[in-house]
């Protein structure tokens, strides 16, 4: 989407904005009339605006191409920025004074009050525009690269100027803050019961994997080897599927979800899942396949995961990465959660714990069948053993939980980068994951995915990437050559299509594996 250059007086700001020269002086007396003639000068429709940016003029606030910023009426940051975050803070509010109704100690009280009264702060910071403060020292890993992003980039700048993927994480920062400093509650997340009732209320999507998958993946021994090989790459893309569309069910854009739309929204049977791969709208599944199956021949590999969100997210990217293990694809996973409470949904700590131990001893299906709880547990104790064993591994660098994108991540958190480049696949999982990667910025949907995540696919040591995202807000890349014709025809025929979740993307990086990683 190059922009044409403007052909005005006015100023152009760092997206591209034309702001109009202010008025003129009252005494001014007004010039004669010159004609122009701007015959050799080449056609207004040949002039290009200069995107994407050349790398060495990119930074947080100015990326590759346009931000998208909280005042754009035309992108989703504009309804997010004024209405969906002071929704979520709202109902943030609410789930802390519920607890706080439930304690006795006065000292607890008075500190979650203090809390509270911090939330009401930023909810007025949020609603009136303030301008981005640095965050206050709390301790947290993170605060010292928030404070230099500030520092450097987003001085004066407020929650509605600033790029929307840099507010709308701050927000989740400041949020963090408000508990943070507190005495008795630093680990409280607003959002727990939000992420344990929905997966409770996933029953039929959740027993529908458990039933097929408790038994350990065996094929039959009446197959011949080519059979065998074709029902597994069969079973690799169906999983593949069910963790990509298990990221449509996100909490921060399903307020007050009813069962019954969780249940569509949740639907794996194979048949779904058929006609669900037309709105893979850049699919490199098949490569995908191609890139896994070296892995096996290697004695296979290490595969990490970027996650995204808890509960039947994680549940599905469980049974994939259960798969992958059981059938020697991979040797071993790694998964990357967050530190604390972060895009209301996503993975902590105390969520992956939750996941597992609730498979095993909750009771959280009072109307499941006895075979269906033993399928469940059958799962959850076979996952916990992986981790036991450390075949699975849970991670959280402060790095996840910044404002950074991904391709500052190997000049800002070098250790993670080399971290990283040490697998032979790291997937990142769903749209906030895809938006860090790709800048967040208006790239043309036909730009390739390698040009659009930038060091994450070009710096030495970049691992291979997998991003498996339903698209649920307006960067799109990777759809090909005629991804721009694609894109307009959707814009014209669907409005909404990027942030309904009904199409996704799966795309796969070269990575340059093997390179030696250098630092500056
Ligand atoms: O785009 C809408 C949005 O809520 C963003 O705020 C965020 O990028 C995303 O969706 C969260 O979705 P996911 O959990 O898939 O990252
Ligand atoms: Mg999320």
């Amino acid at each position: 989407m190059a922009e044409t250059a403007p052909a005005t007086n006015g100023t152009h700001n760092s997206d591209g904005v034309v702001a109009q020269a202010s008025g003129s002086p009252a005494t001014y007396s007004a010039p004669s009339r010159v004609t122009l003639h701007l015959g050799h000068l080449p056609s207004k429709k040949d002039i290009k605006a200069p995107w994407p940016r050349t790398p060495s003029r990119v930074d947080p606030n100015n990326p590759p191409w346009p931000a998208y910023r909280g005042y754009h009426e035309y992108s989703f940051a504009y309804a997010t920025m004024g209405v969906r975050l002071p929704t979520i803070l709202g109902k943030a509010i609410d789930d802390a004074s519920r607890t706080m109704n439930e304690q006795s100690a006065e000292d607890k009280i008075v500190d979650l009050v203090e809390c509270l009264e911090r939330m009401d702060a930023l909810m007025a910071d949020l609603s009136g525009n303030a301008k981005l403060r640095p965050i206050v020292d709390d301790g947290e890993g993170d605060v010292a690269l928030w404070n230099k992003e500030i520092a450097k980039y987003f001085q004066g700048k407020d929650f509605m100027n600033a790029p929307w993927l840099f507010a709308e994480a701050y927000k989740y920062r400041r949020l963090h803050e408000c508990f943070s400093v507190s005495k008795y509650w630093k680990d409280y997340d607003v959002f727990y019961r939000q992420k344990c009732d929905t997966f409770s209320r996933s029953t039929d999507a959740v027993f529908e994997l458990s039933m097929r998958f408790a038994d350990p993946f065996k094929q039959s021994e009446n197959m011949s080897d080519k059979e065998k090989a074709e029902s597994e790459r069969l079973m690799f893309l169906e999983l593949t599927q069910v963790c990509l569309w298990g990221n449509s069910t996100d909490l921060s854009l399903l307020i007050n979800m009813t069962e019954e739309q969780i249940k569509s929204l949740q639907s794996t049977g194979g048949d779904h899942l058929a006609a669900t791969e037309k709105n893979i709208l850049g699919n490199h599944l098949n490569q995908l396949w191609e890139t896994v199956k070296v892995l096996r021949e290697k004695t296979g590999g290490r595969i990490d995961f970027v996650l995204d969100n808890a509960g039947f997210e994680l549940y599905c990217d469980f049974v994939y990465a259960d798969f992958l293990i059981q059938t020697g694809l991979a040797k071993q996973i790694r998964f990357h959660g967050k530190r604390y409470p972060w895009f209301v949904s996503d993975v902590t700590r105390k969520d992956w714990d939750w996941l597992l131990n609730t498979m095993v001893y909750g009771h959280l299906f009072p109307k499941a069948s006895e075979v269906e709880r033993e399928s469940l547990r059958r799962l959850g104790a076979r996952w916990k053993q992986y981790e036991k064993d450390g075949r699975w591994q849970y991670e959280q660098h402060p790095f996840w939980c910044t404002g950074y994108t991904f391709w500052d991540l190997h000049s800002e958190a070098p250790d993670l980068f080399l971290h990283l480049s040490r697998s032979d696949l790291v997937y990142f999982k769903g749209d906030l994951n895809h938006r860090k990667l790709t800048y967040d910025c208006a790239a043309p949907a036909s730009i390739p995915f390698d040009v659009a995540i930038g060091p994450m696919a070009n710096a030495a040591g970049a691992p291979k990437i997998c991003s498996l995202r339903t698209i649920k807000s307006d960067v799109v890349v990777g759809l090909g050559d005629d991804g721009d014709a694609i894109a307009e025809r959707l814009d014209k025929e669907e409005p909404g299509w990027k942030i309904s979740g009904k199409y996704a993307v799966v795309l796969l990086s070269e990575g340059r594996p093997g390179e030696k990683v250098r630092f500056a």
